[in-house]
This record gives C-alpha cells, sequence and structure tokens, in this order.
C-alpha cells in the first residue's frame, strides 16, 4: 500500500511537472486562469522614451528615421539642434512626479482588476535595469529608477489587481535584430542574447501575472522560440499557475495560438467568440503613448468607452484600457477623469459586470444599444439587461427576455421596486422604471435591469 502511494505521488508529481510540452497543440490545451476571465477590465501603460517627444504617437522614433513622416521630420529640425539623437531624449525622460503608490489607487479607482505596463515597447528602451539593455534602461539614463519594479511593488502593496506587463519582441533599430533579419531570421543572435535573457529576467524579477507580447509580426515563432519560453512560463516560472499571456507570438500566431486573443489593436467583433479574447484600446484615439498636441475631441468620452466595454463584455472579452503618461510621470486629469468615471459606473454596475458570461442574446432583438451578460447561481440564472440609452417614457420594451411567472427585475443601485410586464405573445419584457432624473439615478451613462426566473 505504502509503495503503491509513493508511486502514485511521484508519478503524479512528475506528470505535474512536466505538464506543457513546447508545441502549440500543447499550450495551447492549457486552461486559462479564471481570474481572468472574472475581471474583465484591464488597465494599459504605454511609457517610454516616446514619452518625452509625446508627439505622434509612440512609433516616434520609427516616423522619424524609419519611414519619415514628413510632420516629424519637420518637427526635429524646426525644434532640436541638427546633430539631436533620438537616444538624447533619453536623459529627458525625467519621471520627477512618478508616485507609484498615486498611479496604483487610480488604476484600481477605475473598476480594473489588472494592469499592463509595458516594460519595453520597439525602441528598445527597458523601464526596468536590465541587465541585457546596457545603457539604454531607466535606471541607468533618465528617471534613474527602476519603474517596472516600484510600479509592481505600489500596486501589491495598495492593491488587489493583478500586475502585468508588456514586452516586444523586435527592436526597430537594434543591429543585432537587423542582422538576424538580414540573414532572413536563420541567425538567432538577436533572440538568444536580448529577447529571451530579457523575458526571463522579466518573469524572475516582477512575477508579472499577464505577459502581453507584441512586435512579433516580422518573424516566425521558431525564431522567437516562443513556445519554450511559453513552456517554462507554465511549467517552471514562479508565475505558472496564474499568469496569463496574449496571442502575439509569431507571425500568424496572433488570434491563432496563445493564451487570450488580441487579433488586432482594438478588436470588437461584435459577437461571441469561441476563444477567450480582449480589446486592447485607446482613450486617446489616436496613440498609445501620451501626445502633447491631443485635442479633448481626441479622448473618447466616459460614453464612447462604456459603449466600448459594455459590448466587449457581452460578447465574452475583457477591455485593456489605455492611459499614456507623461514624460515627468504624471498621468494627466483627461484620462484620470476617465479612470475615475469608470470606477463611478462599475461601483453601481459592476455585478452585472464582473464573473458573468456571454448570454444566448448579446445585444437585444428589438431595441437598439441594449447588451446583455449572465451569471450562474447554484440554483437561479441572473440575466443583466444594461441599457446605453434611457428608454422613452421610462419604459423598457425588451425583445430578448421570455418571462415566467417567477420572474423578478430590479435596478442595479435602486432599491425601489421595478414592475414589469410580458411583452405580446408572452415574448419580451415590458419594464416600467420609476421617473428618475440626473439627480436621483443610481448612476448616469449606461443602466443595468438585472431578471431572475426567465425561462431563456
Ligand atoms: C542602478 O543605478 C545605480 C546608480 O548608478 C547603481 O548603483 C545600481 O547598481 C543600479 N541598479 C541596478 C539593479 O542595476
Ligand atoms: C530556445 O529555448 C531552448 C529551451 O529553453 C534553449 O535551449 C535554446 O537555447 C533557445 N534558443 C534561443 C535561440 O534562444
Ligand atoms: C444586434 O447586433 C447585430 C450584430 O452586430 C446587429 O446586426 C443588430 O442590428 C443588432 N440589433 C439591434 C436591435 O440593434
Amino acid at each position: 500500500m505504502a509503495t503503491y502511494l509513493v508511486c502514485f505521488v511521484l508519478l503524479f508529481s512528475f506528470v505535474n511537472s512536466l505538464k506543457y510540452d513546447p508545441t502549440w497543440d500543447s499550450l495551447d490545451a492549457r486552461p486559462l486562469p479564471s481570474w481572468y476571465d472574472d475581471a474583465k477590465l484591464g488597465i494599459f501603460i504605454h511609457w517610454g522614451v516616446f514619452s518625452v517627444p509625446a508627439f505622434s504617437s509612440e512609433w516616434f522614433w520609427w516616423q522619424w528615421k524609419g519611414k519619415p513622416m514628413p510632420a516629424i521630420v519637420d518637427y526635429m529640425q524646426k525644434n532640436y539642434r541638427p546633430d539631436f539623437t533620438y537616444a538624447d531624449f533619453a536623459a529627458m525622460f525625467t519621471t520627477e512626479f512618478f508616485v507609484p503608490e498615486e498611479w496604483a489607487e487610480m488604476f484600481q479607482d477605475s473598476g480594473a482588476k489588472y494592469i499592463v505596463l509595458v516594460s519595453k515597447h520597439h525602441e528598445g528602451y527597458t523601464n526596468w535595469p536590465s541587465k541585457y539593455s546596457f545603457n539604454w534602461n531607466s535606471n541607468a539614463t533618465g528617471p534613474n529608477r527602476d519603474l517596472v519594479g516600484e510600479l509592481a511593488a505600489a500596486v501589491r502593496a495598495k492593491t488587489q489587481m493583478k500586475f502585468g506587463l508588456y514586452h516586444s519582441l523586435f527592436e526597430w533599430f537594434n543591429p543585432r535584430y537587423l542582422d538576424d533579419k538580414e540573414s532572413g531570421f536563420k541567425k538567432q543572435d538577436f533572440v538568444r542574447t536580448k529577447t529571451m535573457p530579457e523575458l526571463y529576467e522579466l518573469v524572475n524579477a516582477y512575477k508579472p501575472e499577464v505577459i502581453w507580447s507584441d512586435g512579433d509580426w516580422e518573424a516566425a515563432d521558431a525564431y522567437w522560440n516562443s513556445t519554450n519560453f511559453l513552456a517554462w512560463l507554465y511549467n517552471e516560472s514562479p508565475v505558472k499557475d496564474t499568469v496569463v499571456t496574449n496571442d502575439r507570438w509569431g507571425s500568424g500566431c496572433s488570434c491563432k495560438h496563445g493564451g487570450f486573443y488580441t487579433c488586432s489593436d482594438r478588436y470588437n467583433p461584435g459577437k461571441v467568440q469561441k476563444h477567450k479574447w480582449e480589446n486592447a484600446m485607446t482613450i486617446d484615439k489616436y496613440s498609445w503613448g501620451y501626445r502633447r498636441n491631443a485635442r479633448l475631441e481626441d479622448y473618447l468620452t466616459i460614453e464612447d468607452l462604456l459603449t466600448q466595454f459594455i459590448s466587449t463584455v457581452s460578447c465574452g472579452g475583457n477591455m485593456l484600457m489605455n492611459v499614456g503618461p507623461t514624460k515627468y510621470g504624471k498621468i494627466s486629469p483627461i484620462y484620470e477623469e476617465r479612470l475615475r468615471q469608470m470606477g463611478q459606473w462599475l461601483r453601481v454596475n459592476g455585478d452585472g459586470i464582473y464573473g458573468t458570461k456571454p448570454w444566448v442574446h448579446q445585444n437585444d432583438t428589438v431595441v437598439k444599444n441594449v447588451w446583455y451578460t449572465m451569471k450562474k447561481g447554484a440554483t437561479e440564472t441572473d440575466v443583466y439587461a444594461i441599457l446605453l440609452e434611457w428608454p422613452d417614457n421610462n419604459l423598457v420594451k425588451l425583445g430578448a427576455p421570455i418571462t415566467s411567472k417567477d420572474t423578478t427585475v430590479s435596478m442595479l443601485g435602486y432599491p425601489e421596486k421595478v414592475t414589469w410586464t410580458a411583452g405580446a405573445g408572452g415574448k419580451g419584457i415590458n419594464i416600467q422604471i420609476p421617473p428618475l432624473s440626473v439627480e436621483t439615478m443610481p448612476c448616469e451613462w449606461a443602466w443595468t435591469f438585472k431578471m431572475t426566473g426567465l425561462q431563456n
């Protein structure tokens, strides 16, 4: 008996410790840790040397020297000395007002359950003191701080959010990368000496629970060695049980392999997908990095954001909402307002968002701008109808729900009773809302009705 038990334990731990092979078949079979689907909202943070010019976008260097854009070339000629280089911007990445606890509190207040900080963008500058990015990192040049480490510590000390990192596989101008590219990606010097050591360093030092990979599209996953890294990440890394990854691990991988699917930027397909997905989008319509030249109308309004968010969640996605902090380390008040408005809305309506699943219908069959979510309890199923428009005459006439004699309806954040009648022919539901004004309604912008005892 004892021998049998020992054998069993050994076998079990063997199976457990060698779970995933470095193949997509094996890696794709890993169940996504459940915290991620429950979380629904994350905050993306694009911060780096590109936050210094803060003009056009985080692709500034490329737009200046890679594939020059006249507006950028002109701007540099007019405003900087002739021998100024992109590297010279790094000293001006000062971050003097960066208080990581302040950011952590603000992100938590938005209702987000995770954040994804850019650790390194395509410019190659690392926001942590990487051993593999000599002098082109935030400890050596610019802030003289470990930005990744400081934010990770603040998020863990002050909030319940998960801490995640974005990382770019390729670097536009890294000579070693360009060499590999020149060889048709037969050489892997860049991957061996830069990309992979960096990724292992990040995971071991900061234990991120999201790895948001990017910059993969010029070369296949075999060049990047992605499946070997992921097998290590899922089998042996300090975050093996809780980490989630995205799908940008080599050309052709996006929307096909990896953890959750991001497909294209601002992906919001409008219908349920077979695989868990994320809508990575920006509050500034035109840029991920901060832009000093942005106008008010360039920022999505809270109504725009909620339209994106609610349709995303209803179709089974998460939304990763991006802010671009300034080079001096503050998040500008317009971003802050949007973050706090999301939180204000979620504090009233979060019950219909967090931990929900798609229902049989995503939007209503009759009324425009109504989205559904669902939560299955042990005994009953709650269906949530989220309205992006206040109905005429305080009467909501929905087409999709099929009521029963046990149906109950309530409005989130509103304590009084809400009455209803079945729609014509027993299909649909008419919900009579008490007259509410902006002062008396639970929250502006969008309203949630919770229905129990439906037949569908
Ligand atoms: C960061 O920079 C300081 C000052 O140059 C140096 O003493 C320290 O070793 C660096 N830290 C790391 C982790 O490289
Ligand atoms: C790819 O990963 C494997 C397993 O970790 C390692 O042995 C190999 O050296 C890596 N190759 C490159 C180019 O990084
Ligand atoms: C619901 O969504 C579908 C798919 O996007 C769309 O074709 C349809 O018009 C929407 N229904 C209403 C009532 O808006």
